[in-house]
């Protein structure tokens, strides 16, 4: 018996609805490792960081998580997490070590084991097939600033969709991220292939990414069942109202819908909006009205990487105003990573709003930050924990407000190799010691759990 008088306490109404899909997300690169094992090709992020320098610590991903040996006792963390599903990458030189042409089979068969074991688990799986690893091969023919890798991009989706359709795959993502991929890759550099382009060269490379994004789309459609969804998992910059006045939420829903034109905007409208052209003016890409068509067909689902906002004033002259956020704003471990939980609840909102979009997943959402092992050997990330279940409040409410959005992916899963920032930083539910290849669920992971089973903000 408590030693406390006895109160009535209403528990949190903070409720999802009832088939609401939790899940958590990885990417290919990032977790496999085996990175020459089985045939499987040399992609751009092998080469970037295997340049001596480039990543801190000399990091890199050959061996990172090991998921290629490790699925099998992976997926029994996500059993015990209690996720019903997982969104993994396929890694494109795996599949096709040259870009193009022939399959190797044994790259295709990892994740049709991979797979099979979700589906012994009851996990469904969310296929991405592009998630930043370009075969070299392409990337030494001008990568995406070459059109062609638009249509490689689409014949790989093909052969790999049909693959994991046989599988029993139901659900796809073309690609992941069109600004990071772009813009970290071929404009400030920080990522693989590391080039820095002109403003022309960058809105042209744009759109092949978009147009490798709607070739993929429609071929994956003609190699699965009619039932699968296809859609894409994107990071539209998550434009804000700073004050929830009629003015500001205006402001945020434009500042949405122009922030994104080379991306999201074009990929629901089917159009580049003027704005966005005329400010580019002689540097605006060459387009045709049959990309157009097909960067624009429609997609089933909406996917979502939303982890910061992008706050927004009322401005007289473009309707709003990006505010720069200084120092002392908050974050967590990663620089870029402000924290502002409310960004999941205009991001899906203005996405239903504005394009009428009826069904969305939030992809990605999840945090960096320092965690190490206490004294029992436990990793007590309550930074992580408040930051996730701040956001949740916010995505519930938005659900509660209207929002279709169907389920939610943490990432990640585990720590991993992030990109630029090698191991340096961890975003996972559980703990990775990479000299061992110990697994340690965090307390975020138990926090993780408990929302999962009460399928509540908990
Ligand atoms: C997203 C990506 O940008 O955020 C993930 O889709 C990535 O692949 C995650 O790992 C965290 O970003 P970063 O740059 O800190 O690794």
């Amino acid at each position: 018996p408590s030693r406390f008088p006895q109160t009535h306490f209403a528990p949190s109404s903070q409720q999802f609805p009832s088939e609401f899909l939790w899940g958590t997300a990885t990417a290919s690169y990032q977790v496999e490792g085996a990175w020459n094992v089985d045939g499987r090709g040399v992609s751009i992020w092998d080469t970037f960081s295997h340049k001596p320098g480039q990543i801190p610590n000399n990091d890199n991903g050959d061996i990172a998580d090991d998921e290629f040996h490790r699925y099998k006792s992976d997926i029994a963390m996500l059993r015990e997490l209690g996720v019903k599903a997982y969104r993994f990458s396929v890694s494109w030189p795996r599949v096709m070590p040259n870009g193009t042409g022939a399959v190797n089979q044994k790259g295709l068969d990892y994740y049709k084991r991979l797979v099979a074991a979700l589906h012994e688990a009851g996990i469904e799986p969310y296929c991405t097939l592009y998630h930043w690893d370009l075969p070299q091969v392409l990337q030494d023919k001008g990568g995406w600033q070459n059109r062609d890798t638009a249509e490689h991009l689409a014949a790989y989706a093909a052969v790999t969709s049909r693959a994991m359709a046989d599988a029993g795959v139901h659900r796809f993502m073309t690609v992941n991220e069109l600004r990071t991929f772009t813009e970290n890759g071929y404009k400030t550099g920080t990522h693989a292939p590391g080039l820095k382009l002109d403003r022309k060269a960058m809105a042209q490379l744009n759109h092949y990414a978009v147009l490798g994004h709607g070739l993929s789309l429609a071929a994956v459609r003609a190699n699965v069942p009619h039932d699968a969804l296809v859609g894409l998992a994107d990071n539209p910059n998550a434009a804000t109202p700073v004050i929830n006045d009629a003015e500001h939420i205006e402001a945020a829903r434009i500042g949405f819908r122009e922030e994104n034109a080379q991306y999201l905007t074009a990929i629901m409208e089917g159009r580049y909006t003027d704005l966005y052209l005329r400010k580019l003016g002689a540097d605006a890409p060459h387009f045709t009205d049959a990309e157009m068509k097909a960067i624009g067909a429609p997609v089933d689902f909406v996917g979502l990487n939303i982890y910061q906002p992008t706050y927004v004033t009322p401005d007289a002259a473009s309707g709003y105003k990006v505010i720069p956020q200084g120092p002392t704003f908050p974050r967590m471990l990663s620089p870029w990573l402000t924290i502002g939980p409310e960004c999941l609840y205009w991001a899906p909102t203005f996405t239903a709003q504005i394009w009428g979009v009826k069904s969305i997943y939030i992809t990605e959402n999840g945090a960096s930050a320092e965690d190490r092992l206490d004294a029992s050997g436990q990793v007590m990330d309550v930074d992580r924990v408040m930051y996730i279940r701040n956001y949740l409040s916010q995505l519930q409410r938005a659900i509660a407000d209207g929002a279709p959005v169907r389920g939610y992916f943490v990432w990640s899963l585990m720590d991993n190799y992030e990109w630029n920032d090698g191991y340096s930083k961890r975003f996972g539910l559980v703990y990775v010691d990479f000299a061992t290849q110990k697994r340690i669920p965090k307390l975020s992971a138990r926090f993780y759990r408990s929302v999962v089973k009460e399928n509540r903000v908990i």
